[in-house]
C-alpha cells in the first residue's frame, strides 16, 4: 500500500514537471504584425554573412554554440535553441529582429548593445544555414536617415515634451508619420526611458509626459535623447541639452574626504598609524630572520 501510493506521487510529479517543460519549449514568440512584417534594408549575401557571424561568435555562441551543431548551453531553461532549426528559420526576418530587440527569459536583448546593421549582419549569418530562404528587401534606405530633423520642444506648464519629425529632402520637407519615438534622460550609468515608446501622428509629432522631479547637473541641465524608427528612413538618434531638471549639487565621489579617496585627503594621524604598523611589522620579519640564521648557524656548529 505505502510503496504504491509513492509511486502514484511520483508519477505525477513526473507528469506536472514534463508538462511545465514542454510548455516552457513550446512557447513561440507573441511578435507585434507590424514588427512581424519588418525587412533588412541590407541585402544579405556572402560578405554579411561572413560579418555576420563575426557578431554571432562574440554575443551569441556562449549561449545558442555552433549555429547547425545543437551544442548550445545545455543548463539555461528554456534552452536556447540552435538557430539552424525550422522551428527558427520559420520565424520571419521582421520576428528574428524582434527577438534580438526584445529578448526573453535568458536571451537579452540587443537593441542597445549592436547596432541595427549588426543585428541584420547576424540575422544574415542565420538565414545562411537555410538553403530555402529567400530575402525580402525593406523600402528602408538609411542614408536618408541624415535628412531627418528631430525637433524638441519642451512645455514647462503642462511638462509635456513635444517631438517633431521631419525629413529634409530635396523637394521640400517631409513629416514622418508613425515612425516609432522613444525618448530617454542620460544617467551616470546608461539611459533612463521616460515615458512609453509611441508612434508619430500625422503631422509627425509625439508628445511624452515628463517627470518634473529629474536631477539635473548644478543648473538644471539634461541630457535628452530621442530615437526614432521609421520604416523608409531608418533610425534616427538625436542628442539635446535642456535645463529642464533639478539643479543638483553633487560633489564629484572623490571630492570628500572617503575610505576609497587619494591619500592627499587622508587624515595625518592615519597616515602616520599605517606607516609605524608597516614599518613595525617590517622590523619583526628582520628580526625573525635573524634569529633564523642564527639558529642554523648554532646548528651547524654541534
Ligand atoms: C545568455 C544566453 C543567450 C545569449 C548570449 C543569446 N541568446 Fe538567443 N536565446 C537564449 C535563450 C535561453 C533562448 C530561448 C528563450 C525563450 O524561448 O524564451 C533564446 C532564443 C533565441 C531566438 C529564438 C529562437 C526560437 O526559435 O525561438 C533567437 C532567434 C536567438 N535567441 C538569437 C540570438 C542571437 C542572434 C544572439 C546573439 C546576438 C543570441 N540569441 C544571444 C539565450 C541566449
Amino acid at each position: 500500500m505505502f510503496r504504491k501510493n509513492i509511486i502514484i506521487k511520483i508519477t505525477i510529479a513526473f507528469i506536472i514537471t514534463a508538462f511545465f517543460s514542454l510548455q516552457l519549449n513550446a512557447q513561440r514568440w507573441d511578435v507585434p504584425s507590424n514588427k512581424k512584417a519588418k525587412n533588412s534594408y541590407i541585402k544579405f549575401d556572402n560578405n554579411t554573412a561572413k560579418s555576420g557571424e563575426e557578431v554571432y561568435t562574440k554575443n551569441c555562441k556562449s549561449c545558442h554554440g555552433d549555429v547547425g551543431k545543437a551544442n548550445g548551453n545545455k543548463t539555461l531553461n528554456p534552452q536556447p535553441p540552435d538557430l539552424s532549426s525550422t522551428l527558427t528559420q520559420e520565424l520571419t526576418d521582421g520576428e528574428l529582429f524582434y527577438i534580438l530587440n526584445t529578448g526573453r527569459n535568458a536571451m537579452p536583448n540587443f537593441k542597445n548593445t549592436l547596432s541595427e546593421e549588426d543585428r541584420w549582419k547576424v540575422i544574415s549569418y542565420i538565414r545562411s544555414f537555410n538553403k530555402k530562404y529567400v530575402q525580402v528587401l525593406s523600402k528602408t534606405d538609411p542614408s536618408k536617415s541624415k535628412l531627418v530633423k528631430i525637433n524638441m520642444n519642451f512645455n514647462a506648464a503642462t511638462n509635456k515634451m513635444n517631438l517633431s519629425v521631419v525629413a529634409n529632402e530635396a523637394s521640400g520637407p517631409v513629416v514622418l508619420k508613425d515612425a516609432e519615438v522613444m525618448l530617454f534622460v542620460s544617467r551616470y550609468f546608461g539611459k533612463l526611458q521616460i515615458d512609453k515608446t509611441i508612434r508619430t501622428d500625422k503631422d509627425g509629432n509625439a508628445t511624452f509626459n515628463f517627470p518634473k522631479d529629474l536631477p539635473g547637473d548644478s543648473i538644471g541641465n539634461l541630457t535628452i535623447v530621442a530615437k526614432v524608427s521609421d520604416e523608409i528612413y531608418g533610425e534616427i538618434e538625436s542628442q539635446t541639452k535642456l535645463t529642464i531638471g533639478v539643479p543638483t549639487d553633487k560633489p564629484s565621489l572623490t571630492a570628500k574626504r572617503a575610505i576609497w579617496n587619494v591619500l592627499k585627503l587622508a587624515p595625518w594621524w592615519i597616515i602616520i598609524t599605517y606607516t609605524s604598523i608597516v614599518l613595525i611589522v617590517g622590523l619583526f620579519l628582520v628580526l625573525i630572520v635573524r634569529n633564523l640564521f642564527r639558529i642554523s648557524k648554532i646548528g651547524a656548529q654541534q
